[in-house]
Protein backbone atom coordinates (compact mmCIF):
# COMPACT_ATOMS: atom_id res chain seq x y z
CA UNK A 1 0.00 0.00 0.00
CA UNK A 2 1.43 3.12 -0.87
CA UNK A 3 1.03 6.90 0.61
CA UNK A 4 1.48 10.15 -1.18
CA UNK A 5 1.47 13.29 0.49
CA UNK A 6 0.44 16.48 -1.17
CA UNK A 7 -0.04 19.84 -0.22
CA UNK A 8 -2.13 22.07 -1.50
CA UNK A 9 -2.07 26.00 -1.02
CA UNK A 10 -5.77 27.47 -1.98
CA UNK A 11 -4.37 31.04 -3.15
CA UNK A 12 -5.46 33.89 -5.42
CA UNK A 13 -3.85 34.26 -8.77
CA UNK A 14 -4.68 36.24 -11.87
CA UNK A 15 -5.69 34.27 -14.76
CA UNK A 16 -6.77 35.46 -18.49
CA UNK A 17 -9.37 34.04 -20.85
CA UNK A 18 -11.79 35.47 -23.56
CA UNK A 19 -9.41 38.63 -23.37
CA UNK A 20 -10.89 39.12 -19.37
CA UNK A 21 -7.74 39.05 -16.47
CA UNK A 22 -9.44 38.13 -13.11
CA UNK A 23 -8.32 36.77 -9.73
CA UNK A 24 -9.55 33.78 -8.69
CA UNK A 25 -9.16 31.54 -6.34
CA UNK A 26 -6.75 28.40 -6.97
CA UNK A 27 -4.96 25.58 -5.66
CA UNK A 28 -1.03 26.31 -6.28
CA UNK A 29 -1.59 29.26 -8.43
CA UNK A 30 -2.72 26.45 -11.46
CA UNK A 31 -6.39 27.07 -13.08
CA UNK A 32 -7.59 24.52 -13.97
CA UNK A 33 -6.37 22.38 -10.53
CA UNK A 34 -3.32 19.73 -10.69
CA UNK A 35 -4.51 16.34 -11.35
CA UNK A 36 -3.98 13.93 -8.82
CA UNK A 37 -2.15 10.67 -9.38
CA UNK A 38 -2.81 7.83 -7.39
CA UNK A 39 -3.15 3.43 -6.83
CA UNK A 40 -5.95 1.49 -5.98
CA UNK A 41 -5.48 1.20 -2.47
CA UNK A 42 -3.08 4.23 -1.63
CA UNK A 43 -3.32 6.35 1.20
CA UNK A 44 -3.62 9.71 0.71
CA UNK A 45 -2.74 12.56 2.88
CA UNK A 46 -3.30 15.71 1.42
CA UNK A 47 -2.40 19.06 3.22
CA UNK A 48 -4.91 21.84 2.41
CA UNK A 49 -3.82 25.24 3.46
CA UNK A 50 -6.51 28.59 2.60
CA UNK A 51 -4.34 31.63 1.51
CA UNK A 52 -7.47 32.55 -0.06
CA UNK A 53 -10.64 35.29 1.83
CA UNK A 54 -13.32 32.62 1.02
CA UNK A 55 -14.14 29.82 3.41
CA UNK A 56 -13.62 26.64 1.88
CA UNK A 57 -13.59 22.68 1.63
CA UNK A 58 -12.27 20.20 -0.83
CA UNK A 59 -14.04 17.27 -1.53
CA UNK A 60 -12.87 13.74 -3.41
CA UNK A 61 -16.01 13.23 -5.76
CA UNK A 62 -16.73 9.51 -6.33
CA UNK A 63 -13.77 8.53 -3.55
CA UNK A 64 -15.82 6.39 -1.21
CA UNK A 65 -14.25 7.47 1.93
CA UNK A 66 -14.97 3.56 3.85
CA UNK A 67 -15.65 4.98 7.53
CA UNK A 68 -13.84 8.32 6.82
CA UNK A 69 -16.69 10.54 5.85
CA UNK A 70 -14.58 13.15 8.00
CA UNK A 71 -12.69 13.79 4.32
CA UNK A 72 -15.42 13.96 2.31
CA UNK A 73 -15.54 17.39 2.30
CA UNK A 74 -18.78 19.18 1.52
CA UNK A 75 -19.18 22.04 3.89
CA UNK A 76 -21.68 22.20 6.78
CA UNK A 77 -22.18 18.33 6.41
CA UNK A 78 -19.38 16.12 7.31
CA UNK A 79 -16.92 19.16 7.87
CA UNK A 80 -17.19 23.04 9.08
CA UNK A 81 -15.16 25.01 5.93
CA UNK A 82 -11.27 25.97 6.35
CA UNK A 83 -11.38 29.33 7.01
CA UNK A 84 -9.21 31.64 5.68
CA UNK A 85 -5.43 30.64 7.30
CA UNK A 86 -6.55 27.79 8.02
CA UNK A 87 -5.16 24.47 7.51
CA UNK A 88 -6.75 21.02 7.25
CA UNK A 89 -5.45 17.40 6.16
CA UNK A 90 -7.59 15.07 4.64
CA UNK A 91 -6.78 11.39 5.51
CA UNK A 92 -8.30 9.21 3.42
CA UNK A 93 -7.61 5.37 1.36
CA UNK A 94 -8.37 5.07 -1.85
CA UNK A 95 -10.58 0.86 -1.53
CA UNK A 96 -11.77 -1.08 -4.40
CA UNK A 97 -11.83 1.39 -7.05
CA UNK A 98 -9.64 2.81 -9.68
CA UNK A 99 -10.31 4.63 -13.01
CA UNK A 100 -11.34 8.58 -12.96
CA UNK A 101 -12.81 10.42 -10.49
CA UNK A 102 -12.33 14.47 -9.98
CA UNK A 103 -12.21 16.57 -6.91
CA UNK A 104 -13.83 19.86 -6.58
CA UNK A 105 -14.66 22.92 -4.02
CA UNK A 106 -18.04 21.90 -2.02
CA UNK A 107 -18.53 25.60 -0.94
CA UNK A 108 -20.74 28.21 -1.99
CA UNK A 109 -19.66 28.10 -5.81
CA UNK A 110 -15.66 27.76 -5.41
CA UNK A 111 -15.79 24.57 -7.84
CA UNK A 112 -15.74 27.11 -11.07
CA UNK A 113 -12.12 27.67 -10.51
CA UNK A 114 -11.14 24.84 -7.85
CA UNK A 115 -11.53 21.44 -9.63
CA UNK A 116 -9.00 18.60 -11.20
CA UNK A 117 -8.84 14.94 -11.82
CA UNK A 118 -8.30 12.20 -9.82
CA UNK A 119 -6.12 8.57 -11.22
CA UNK A 120 -6.34 5.97 -9.56
CA UNK A 121 -4.05 3.67 -11.66
CA UNK A 122 -4.96 -0.58 -10.78
CA UNK A 123 -3.13 -1.89 -8.42
CA UNK A 124 0.73 -2.52 -9.77
CA UNK A 125 0.26 -5.74 -11.67
CA UNK A 126 -3.68 -5.54 -12.92
CA UNK A 127 -4.04 -4.63 -16.10
CA UNK A 128 -7.52 -3.16 -17.42
CA UNK A 129 -9.94 -5.44 -19.12
CA UNK A 130 -9.32 -3.29 -22.24
CA UNK A 131 -5.45 -3.32 -24.03
CA UNK A 132 -3.15 -1.35 -22.55
CA UNK A 133 -3.65 2.48 -24.23
CA UNK A 134 -0.72 4.08 -26.14
CA UNK A 135 -1.30 7.21 -23.79
CA UNK A 136 -3.93 8.64 -21.47
CA UNK A 137 -5.16 12.33 -21.18
CA UNK A 138 -7.54 13.82 -18.94
CA UNK A 139 -10.26 15.98 -20.57
CA UNK A 140 -12.10 18.23 -17.88
CA UNK A 141 -14.73 20.20 -19.12
CA UNK A 142 -15.40 23.32 -16.73
CA UNK A 143 -17.31 27.12 -17.47
CA UNK A 144 -15.93 30.54 -17.23
CA UNK A 145 -17.62 33.64 -15.79
CA UNK A 146 -15.50 36.75 -16.73
CA UNK A 147 -17.28 38.31 -13.87
CA UNK A 148 -16.56 36.68 -10.22
CA UNK A 149 -18.74 33.65 -9.68
CA UNK A 150 -18.68 34.01 -6.11
CA UNK A 151 -20.58 37.09 -6.39
CA UNK A 152 -22.89 35.44 -9.28
CA UNK A 153 -24.26 33.17 -6.98
CA UNK A 154 -24.39 35.50 -4.03
CA UNK A 155 -26.34 38.08 -6.57
CA UNK A 156 -29.07 35.14 -7.60
CA UNK A 157 -29.83 34.34 -4.17
CA UNK A 158 -30.58 37.53 -2.82
CA UNK A 159 -32.87 38.61 -5.71
CA UNK A 160 -34.51 35.14 -5.70
CA UNK A 161 -33.61 34.91 -9.54
CA UNK A 162 -31.61 32.40 -11.64
CA UNK A 163 -27.58 33.36 -11.92
CA UNK A 164 -26.20 34.81 -14.96
CA UNK A 165 -25.01 31.99 -17.35
CA UNK A 166 -21.06 31.08 -17.92
CA UNK A 167 -18.79 33.02 -20.93
CA UNK A 168 -17.90 29.76 -22.46
CA UNK A 169 -17.60 25.95 -21.58
CA UNK A 170 -13.70 25.27 -21.32
CA UNK A 171 -11.56 22.37 -22.20
CA UNK A 172 -8.94 21.66 -19.71
CA UNK A 173 -9.27 24.92 -18.38
CA UNK A 174 -9.70 26.39 -22.00
CA UNK A 175 -12.41 28.07 -24.34
CA UNK A 176 -10.99 26.97 -27.57
CA UNK A 177 -10.92 28.83 -30.91
CA UNK A 178 -14.13 29.63 -31.43
CA UNK A 179 -14.49 33.27 -29.41
CA UNK A 180 -14.00 35.96 -31.48
CA UNK A 181 -12.42 38.84 -29.18
CA UNK A 182 -13.24 41.98 -31.77
CA UNK A 183 -17.10 41.19 -30.89
CA UNK A 184 -16.51 40.23 -27.47
CA UNK A 185 -19.11 37.30 -28.32
CA UNK A 186 -19.13 33.70 -28.82
CA UNK A 187 -19.56 32.00 -32.09
CA UNK A 188 -23.15 30.26 -31.27
CA UNK A 189 -24.15 26.65 -33.00
CA UNK A 190 -22.09 27.38 -36.13
CA UNK A 191 -23.33 25.85 -39.09
CA UNK A 192 -20.79 23.81 -41.30
CA UNK A 193 -20.10 26.55 -43.70
CA UNK A 194 -19.62 29.53 -41.14
CA UNK A 195 -17.24 27.03 -39.57
CA UNK A 196 -15.21 26.94 -42.44
CA UNK A 197 -15.00 30.46 -42.83
CA UNK A 198 -14.11 31.18 -39.24
CA UNK A 199 -11.45 28.41 -39.76
CA UNK A 200 -10.09 30.21 -42.55
CA UNK A 201 -9.84 33.77 -40.54
CA UNK A 202 -9.09 32.31 -37.20
CA UNK A 203 -5.70 34.05 -36.57
CA UNK A 204 -7.95 36.60 -36.33
CA UNK A 205 -9.43 34.73 -32.87
CA UNK A 206 -7.26 36.19 -29.95
CA UNK A 207 -8.50 33.09 -27.90
CA UNK A 208 -6.31 30.81 -30.43
CA UNK A 209 -3.45 30.44 -27.90
CA UNK A 210 -6.69 29.44 -25.61
CA UNK A 211 -7.15 26.26 -27.16
CA UNK A 212 -6.85 22.53 -26.03
CA UNK A 213 -4.60 20.49 -28.52
CA UNK A 214 -4.10 17.11 -28.37
CA UNK A 215 -1.47 15.71 -30.29
CA UNK A 216 -2.01 11.77 -31.56
CA UNK A 217 0.11 9.88 -33.76
CA UNK A 218 -1.76 8.03 -36.23
CA UNK A 219 -2.46 3.91 -35.43
CA UNK A 220 -2.85 4.42 -31.68
CA UNK A 221 -5.24 4.06 -29.36
CA UNK A 222 -5.84 6.74 -26.67
CA UNK A 223 -7.69 6.82 -23.10
CA UNK A 224 -9.28 10.00 -22.25
CA UNK A 225 -10.01 10.30 -19.36
CA UNK A 226 -13.35 12.91 -19.27
CA UNK A 227 -14.74 14.94 -16.49
CA UNK A 228 -17.64 17.09 -16.72
CA UNK A 229 -17.05 19.88 -13.81
CA UNK A 230 -19.14 22.28 -15.15
CA UNK A 231 -21.38 23.62 -12.80
CA UNK A 232 -24.72 23.79 -14.55
CA UNK A 233 -25.04 22.03 -17.77
CA UNK A 234 -25.07 18.51 -19.01
CA UNK A 235 -22.78 18.35 -22.25
CA UNK A 236 -22.43 16.46 -25.21
CA UNK A 237 -18.78 15.42 -26.38
CA UNK A 238 -17.65 14.21 -29.72
CA UNK A 239 -14.22 14.24 -31.82
CA UNK A 240 -14.86 14.99 -35.70
CA UNK A 241 -14.39 11.88 -37.80
CA UNK A 242 -13.57 9.63 -34.98
CA UNK A 243 -15.75 7.02 -32.71
CA UNK A 244 -15.07 6.65 -29.23
CA UNK A 245 -15.43 3.37 -27.26
CA UNK A 246 -16.64 3.95 -23.94
CA UNK A 247 -15.34 1.73 -21.23
CA UNK A 248 -15.55 3.00 -18.00
CA UNK A 249 -18.07 5.52 -16.02
CA UNK A 250 -17.55 6.93 -12.66
CA UNK A 251 -14.31 4.82 -11.88
CA UNK A 252 -16.16 1.33 -12.57
CA UNK A 253 -15.35 -0.29 -15.65
CA UNK A 254 -18.69 -0.86 -18.51
CA UNK A 255 -19.15 -3.65 -20.88
CA UNK A 256 -17.43 -1.14 -24.01
CA UNK A 257 -19.83 0.21 -26.80
CA UNK A 258 -18.94 2.26 -29.22
CA UNK A 259 -20.29 5.88 -30.15
CA UNK A 260 -19.71 8.71 -32.41
CA UNK A 261 -21.12 11.35 -28.94
CA UNK A 262 -20.90 11.15 -25.36
CA UNK A 263 -23.30 12.80 -23.01
CA UNK A 264 -21.80 13.13 -19.79
CA UNK A 265 -23.77 15.50 -16.23
CA UNK A 266 -21.88 17.11 -13.99
CA UNK A 267 -20.76 15.19 -11.39
CA UNK A 268 -19.80 12.14 -14.02
CA UNK A 269 -16.69 10.90 -14.98
CA UNK A 270 -16.51 8.43 -18.51
CA UNK A 271 -13.50 6.75 -19.70
CA UNK A 272 -13.10 6.26 -23.66
CA UNK A 273 -10.79 5.02 -25.84
CA UNK A 274 -9.82 6.97 -29.26
CA UNK A 275 -8.42 5.11 -31.54
CA UNK A 276 -6.19 7.07 -34.17
CA UNK A 277 -6.45 6.79 -37.91
CA UNK A 278 -3.76 4.33 -39.28
CA UNK A 279 -2.00 6.77 -41.12
CA UNK A 280 -1.90 10.46 -41.35
CA UNK A 281 -5.12 12.38 -42.42
CA UNK A 282 -4.46 15.22 -44.41
CA UNK A 283 -6.64 17.21 -41.71
CA UNK A 284 -7.40 18.58 -38.45
CA UNK A 285 -9.78 17.42 -36.02
CA UNK A 286 -12.02 19.47 -33.65
CA UNK A 287 -13.61 17.92 -30.34
CA UNK A 288 -16.26 20.05 -29.33
CA UNK A 289 -18.76 20.12 -26.03
CA UNK A 290 -21.87 22.00 -26.14
CA UNK A 291 -25.15 21.63 -23.70
CA UNK A 292 -28.09 19.17 -23.48
CA UNK A 293 -30.54 21.32 -22.38
CA UNK A 294 -33.79 20.23 -21.20
CA UNK A 295 -35.09 23.15 -18.49
CA UNK A 296 -36.77 26.07 -19.39
CA UNK A 297 -34.74 28.46 -18.02
CA UNK A 298 -31.31 30.85 -19.52
CA UNK A 299 -28.47 28.71 -20.21
CA UNK A 300 -24.80 28.78 -21.88
CA UNK A 301 -25.36 27.58 -25.40
CA UNK A 302 -22.03 28.10 -26.71
CA UNK A 303 -19.53 25.19 -27.97
CA UNK A 304 -16.01 24.91 -26.56
CA UNK A 305 -13.79 23.52 -28.80
CA UNK A 306 -10.33 22.34 -28.93
CA UNK A 307 -7.79 20.23 -31.84
CA UNK A 308 -6.82 16.74 -32.34
CA UNK A 309 -3.89 17.15 -34.02
CA UNK A 310 -2.09 13.91 -35.90
CA UNK A 311 1.72 15.18 -35.48
CA UNK A 312 4.76 12.84 -36.71
CA UNK A 313 7.09 11.51 -33.97
CA UNK A 314 9.93 13.95 -33.55
CA UNK A 315 9.77 15.73 -36.97
CA UNK A 316 8.01 18.91 -38.08
CA UNK A 317 4.20 18.76 -39.00
CA UNK A 318 3.64 16.21 -41.57
CA UNK A 319 1.17 19.21 -43.42
CA UNK A 320 1.49 22.49 -42.81
CA UNK A 321 -1.43 23.95 -40.78
CA UNK A 322 -3.08 26.05 -43.09
CA UNK A 323 -3.37 23.47 -45.65
CA UNK A 324 -5.23 21.48 -43.36
CA UNK A 325 -8.73 21.66 -43.71
CA UNK A 326 -10.78 21.55 -40.45
CA UNK A 327 -13.75 19.26 -39.26
CA UNK A 328 -16.41 19.12 -37.00
CA UNK A 329 -18.03 17.07 -35.09
CA UNK A 330 -21.94 17.05 -35.54
CA UNK A 331 -23.16 17.02 -31.69
CA UNK A 332 -27.10 16.31 -31.15
CA UNK A 333 -29.35 19.04 -30.92
CA UNK A 334 -29.28 20.91 -27.40
CA UNK A 335 -32.69 19.10 -26.63
CA UNK A 336 -32.22 16.01 -27.74
CA UNK A 337 -33.63 13.51 -25.27
CA UNK A 338 -33.73 10.72 -27.62
CA UNK A 339 -30.06 10.02 -28.27
CA UNK A 340 -29.77 11.16 -24.40
CA UNK A 341 -32.33 8.22 -23.52
CA UNK A 342 -31.07 5.42 -25.84
CA UNK A 343 -27.40 6.77 -25.07
CA UNK A 344 -27.96 6.42 -21.37
CA UNK A 345 -29.43 2.77 -21.53
CA UNK A 346 -26.42 1.50 -23.34
CA UNK A 347 -24.09 1.28 -20.21
CA UNK A 348 -24.28 -1.54 -18.50
CA UNK A 349 -22.04 -3.11 -15.83
CA UNK A 350 -19.11 -5.18 -16.65
CA UNK A 351 -20.10 -7.91 -14.63
CA UNK A 352 -16.88 -10.17 -15.01
CA UNK A 353 -15.86 -12.30 -12.56
CA UNK A 354 -12.98 -9.66 -11.44
CA UNK A 355 -15.07 -6.67 -11.34
CA UNK A 356 -18.55 -8.55 -10.68
CA UNK A 357 -22.33 -6.06 -10.05
CA UNK A 358 -23.12 -6.55 -6.67
CA UNK A 359 -26.46 -5.70 -7.16
CA UNK A 360 -28.40 -5.90 -3.88
CA UNK A 361 -31.37 -8.07 -4.97
CA UNK A 362 -33.35 -7.44 -2.24
CA UNK A 363 -34.62 -4.31 -0.55
CA UNK A 364 -35.29 -3.41 2.96
CA UNK A 365 -35.89 0.23 2.52
CA UNK A 366 -37.92 1.98 -0.69
CA UNK A 367 -38.10 5.50 -1.16
CA UNK A 368 -39.52 7.54 -3.19
CA UNK A 369 -38.50 11.26 -3.82
CA UNK A 370 -40.06 13.86 -6.20
CA UNK A 371 -37.00 16.27 -7.65
CA UNK A 372 -37.67 19.76 -9.04
CA UNK A 373 -37.75 23.08 -8.29
CA UNK A 374 -40.10 25.19 -6.89
CA UNK A 375 -40.92 28.88 -5.36
CA UNK A 376 -40.08 29.97 -1.72
CA UNK A 377 -41.89 33.25 -0.57
CA UNK A 378 -39.58 36.75 -1.30
CA UNK A 379 -38.39 37.71 2.29
CA UNK A 380 -39.52 41.39 3.24
CA UNK A 381 -39.03 44.35 1.75
CA UNK A 382 -37.18 42.34 -0.99
CA UNK A 383 -38.18 42.17 -4.87
CA UNK A 384 -37.56 38.99 -6.13
CA UNK A 385 -37.41 37.88 -9.79
CA UNK A 386 -38.44 34.23 -9.66
CA UNK A 387 -41.97 32.88 -10.65
CA UNK A 388 -44.78 35.36 -9.34
CA UNK A 389 -42.31 37.65 -6.92
CA UNK A 390 -41.19 34.63 -5.10
CA UNK A 391 -37.48 33.32 -4.71
CA UNK A 392 -36.68 30.65 -7.24
CA UNK A 393 -36.02 27.16 -4.72
CA UNK A 394 -35.62 23.88 -5.62
CA UNK A 395 -36.34 20.68 -3.32
CA UNK A 396 -36.79 16.88 -2.89
CA UNK A 397 -40.08 15.63 -1.72
CA UNK A 398 -40.80 19.45 -1.69
CA UNK A 399 -37.98 19.51 1.48
CA UNK A 400 -35.47 22.49 0.15
CA UNK A 401 -32.54 21.48 2.20
CA UNK A 402 -31.96 24.27 4.67
CA UNK A 403 -28.02 24.22 5.02
CA UNK A 404 -27.09 24.13 9.11
CA UNK A 405 -24.58 26.08 10.17
CA UNK A 406 -22.44 23.28 11.85
CA UNK A 407 -21.34 20.35 10.43
CA UNK A 408 -24.05 17.38 10.55
CA UNK A 409 -21.32 14.75 10.69
CA UNK A 410 -19.76 16.18 13.84
CA UNK A 411 -23.38 17.12 15.36
CA UNK A 412 -24.42 13.02 14.58
CA UNK A 413 -20.40 11.73 15.61
CA UNK A 414 -21.13 13.38 18.98
CA UNK A 415 -24.55 12.89 19.63
CA UNK A 416 -25.75 16.76 19.47
CA UNK A 417 -28.42 16.49 16.47
CA UNK A 418 -30.78 18.43 18.41
CA UNK A 419 -31.05 21.99 17.21
CA UNK A 420 -29.40 20.92 14.18
CA UNK A 421 -31.14 18.29 11.88
CA UNK A 422 -34.36 16.44 12.42
CA UNK A 423 -34.53 12.75 11.50
CA UNK A 424 -37.75 12.68 10.01
CA UNK A 425 -36.80 13.34 6.02
CA UNK A 426 -40.06 11.98 4.05
CA UNK A 427 -39.54 8.65 2.56
CA UNK A 428 -42.28 9.69 -0.19
CA UNK A 429 -44.01 12.29 -1.21
CA UNK A 430 -46.80 13.94 1.79
CA UNK A 431 -48.93 15.57 -1.35
CA UNK A 432 -48.45 13.14 -3.95
CA UNK A 433 -49.61 14.61 -7.57
CA UNK A 434 -49.45 14.06 -11.14
CA UNK A 435 -45.80 14.76 -11.87
CA UNK A 436 -45.73 14.87 -15.46
CA UNK A 437 -49.26 16.69 -15.43
CA UNK A 438 -50.42 20.17 -14.57
CA UNK A 439 -48.46 21.11 -11.35
CA UNK A 440 -50.71 21.98 -7.58
CA UNK A 441 -51.58 25.57 -6.99
CA UNK A 442 -49.43 25.61 -4.39
CA UNK A 443 -45.66 25.31 -5.10
CA UNK A 444 -44.10 26.85 -1.94
CA UNK A 445 -41.49 24.57 -0.91
CA UNK A 446 -40.69 23.73 3.01
CA UNK A 447 -36.97 24.52 4.03
CA UNK A 448 -35.35 22.07 6.87
CA UNK A 449 -32.26 20.18 7.57
CA UNK A 450 -34.08 16.85 7.42
CA UNK A 451 -32.13 13.51 7.26
CA UNK A 452 -33.04 10.21 6.89
CA UNK A 453 -31.25 7.71 9.03
CA UNK A 454 -30.46 3.71 7.48
CA UNK A 455 -29.36 1.49 10.50
CA UNK A 456 -25.82 -0.30 9.09
CA UNK A 457 -26.22 -2.54 6.14
CA UNK A 458 -29.56 -1.74 4.96
CA UNK A 459 -30.52 -2.18 1.18
CA UNK A 460 -32.05 0.63 -0.72
CA UNK A 461 -34.23 1.16 -3.01
CA UNK A 462 -34.53 4.87 -4.28
CA UNK A 463 -36.92 6.47 -7.23
CA UNK A 464 -36.03 9.71 -7.98
CA UNK A 465 -38.88 11.25 -9.94
CA UNK A 466 -38.46 14.55 -11.96
CA UNK A 467 -41.74 17.13 -11.53
CA UNK A 468 -42.80 19.03 -14.19
CA UNK A 469 -43.38 22.35 -11.55
CA UNK A 470 -41.52 25.12 -13.55
CA UNK A 471 -41.12 22.62 -16.18
CA UNK A 472 -39.84 19.26 -16.32
CA UNK A 473 -36.00 19.37 -16.46
CA UNK A 474 -33.57 16.46 -15.93
CA UNK A 475 -31.22 16.62 -13.06
CA UNK A 476 -28.20 14.78 -12.08
CA UNK A 477 -28.40 13.19 -8.67
CA UNK A 478 -24.98 12.94 -6.89
CA UNK A 479 -24.78 10.12 -3.81
CA UNK A 480 -22.11 10.85 -1.53
CA UNK A 481 -20.26 7.47 0.70
CA UNK A 482 -21.74 5.33 -2.42
CA UNK A 483 -22.15 4.12 -5.94
CA UNK A 484 -25.24 2.89 -6.86
CA UNK A 485 -26.82 0.72 -9.31
CA UNK A 486 -29.17 2.30 -12.21
CA UNK A 487 -31.48 -0.48 -12.25
CA UNK A 488 -34.27 1.00 -13.73
CA UNK A 489 -35.63 4.37 -15.71
CA UNK A 490 -38.60 5.35 -17.63
CA UNK A 491 -40.76 8.88 -18.41
CA UNK A 492 -44.06 9.66 -17.27
CA UNK A 493 -44.78 9.22 -13.55
CA UNK A 494 -43.29 5.94 -12.35
CA UNK A 495 -45.72 3.22 -11.57
CA UNK A 496 -45.10 0.80 -8.36
CA UNK A 497 -46.77 -1.39 -9.65
CA UNK A 498 -45.71 -2.05 -12.98
CA UNK A 499 -42.14 -0.62 -13.30
CA UNK A 500 -40.22 -2.56 -10.93
CA UNK A 501 -40.71 -5.83 -13.27
CA UNK A 502 -38.37 -4.74 -15.84
CA UNK A 503 -35.55 -3.61 -13.27
CA UNK A 504 -32.16 -5.08 -14.07
CA UNK A 505 -30.68 -6.85 -11.63
CA UNK A 506 -28.02 -8.64 -13.55
CA UNK A 507 -25.94 -6.03 -14.96
CA UNK A 508 -26.75 -2.29 -14.32
CA UNK A 509 -24.32 0.48 -14.50
CA UNK A 510 -22.76 1.40 -11.16
CA UNK A 511 -22.19 5.18 -10.70
CA UNK A 512 -22.07 7.98 -8.09
CA UNK A 513 -24.27 10.24 -10.26
CA UNK A 514 -27.77 9.26 -12.33
CA UNK A 515 -29.79 11.66 -14.58
CA UNK A 516 -33.23 11.64 -13.51
CA UNK A 517 -34.71 11.91 -16.89
CA UNK A 518 -36.69 14.81 -17.70
CA UNK A 519 -40.32 14.05 -17.44
CA UNK A 520 -39.07 11.04 -15.95
CA UNK A 521 -37.68 8.71 -13.22
CA UNK A 522 -34.46 6.50 -12.38
CA UNK A 523 -34.81 4.09 -9.75
CA UNK A 524 -31.27 2.94 -7.99
CA UNK A 525 -30.08 0.65 -5.15
CA UNK A 526 -27.41 0.70 -2.96
CA UNK A 527 -26.43 -1.07 0.35
CA UNK A 528 -25.75 1.44 3.51
CA UNK A 529 -22.64 -0.27 4.11
CA UNK A 530 -20.73 3.13 4.94
CA UNK A 531 -21.43 4.59 8.78
CA UNK A 532 -21.38 8.73 8.41
CA UNK A 533 -23.38 11.47 6.83
CA UNK A 534 -23.90 11.52 3.54
CA UNK A 535 -24.81 14.04 0.89
CA UNK A 536 -26.92 13.59 -1.63
CA UNK A 537 -27.76 16.40 -4.15
CA UNK A 538 -28.51 17.48 -7.97
CA UNK A 539 -25.14 18.48 -9.43
CA UNK A 540 -26.68 21.42 -11.46
CA UNK A 541 -24.78 24.16 -8.90
CA UNK A 542 -27.92 26.34 -9.20
CA UNK A 543 -30.00 23.80 -7.96
CA UNK A 544 -27.95 22.67 -4.94
CA UNK A 545 -27.78 26.39 -4.15
CA UNK A 546 -31.87 26.47 -4.40
CA UNK A 547 -32.23 23.49 -2.29
CA UNK A 548 -31.87 20.22 -4.09
CA UNK A 549 -30.34 18.39 -1.69
CA UNK A 550 -30.76 16.19 1.53
CA UNK A 551 -28.48 13.71 3.59
CA UNK A 552 -28.73 10.29 4.64
CA UNK A 553 -27.14 9.30 8.52
CA UNK A 554 -25.90 5.62 8.32
CA UNK A 555 -25.42 4.65 11.68
CA UNK A 556 -22.49 2.55 12.56
CA UNK A 557 -22.72 -1.48 12.58
CA UNK A 558 -21.85 -4.01 15.70
CA UNK A 559 -18.28 -4.70 14.70
CA UNK A 560 -15.20 -2.76 15.22
CA UNK A 561 -14.67 -2.07 11.35
CA UNK A 562 -18.35 -1.10 11.04
CA UNK A 563 -17.71 2.10 13.08
CA UNK A 564 -17.39 5.54 11.47
CA UNK A 565 -13.41 6.66 12.96
CA UNK A 566 -13.01 9.16 15.06
CA UNK A 567 -12.91 13.03 13.81
CA UNK A 568 -8.85 14.20 13.23
CA UNK A 569 -7.78 16.92 15.78
CA UNK A 570 -7.49 19.34 13.37
CA UNK A 571 -11.13 18.92 12.31
CA UNK A 572 -12.32 22.60 11.28
CA UNK A 573 -14.78 24.11 13.65
CA UNK A 574 -17.47 26.00 12.79
CU1 LIG B 1 -19.14 16.57 -6.89
CU2 LIG B 1 -21.34 16.92 -3.53
O1 LIG B 1 -20.25 16.79 -5.19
Amino acid sequence: VGKSSLALQVQLANVTRLCHTKSIVTINGQFPGPRILAREGDRLVVKVVNHAQNNVTLHWHGVRQLRSGWADGPAYITQCPIQPGQTYVYNFTVVGQRGTLWWHAHASWLRSTLYGPIIILPKLGVPYPFAKPYKEVPIVFGEWWNTETETVISQALQTGGGPNVSDAYTINGLPGPLYNCSTRGLVLRISDALFLFLSMIRSQFCARAETFKLKVKPGKTYLLRIVNAALNDDLFFGIAGHNLTVVEADAVYVKPFVTDTIMITPGQTTNVLLHTKPSFPNSTFLMAARPYVTGLGTFDNSTTAGLLEYRSPGGPHSVSMKKLRLFKPSLPSLNDTAFVTNFTAKFRSLGSPQFPANVPQTVDRQFFFTVGLGASPCPGNQTCQGPNGTKFSAAVNNVSFAMPTTALLQAHFFGQSKGVYKPDFPSNPTHPFNYTGTPPNNTLVNNGTRVVVLPFNTSVELVMQDTSILGAESHPLHLHGFNFFIVGEGFGNFDPNKDPAAYNLVDPVERNTASVPVGGWVAVRFLADNPGVWFMHCHLEVHTSWGLKMAWVVLDGPLSNQKLLPPPADLPQC
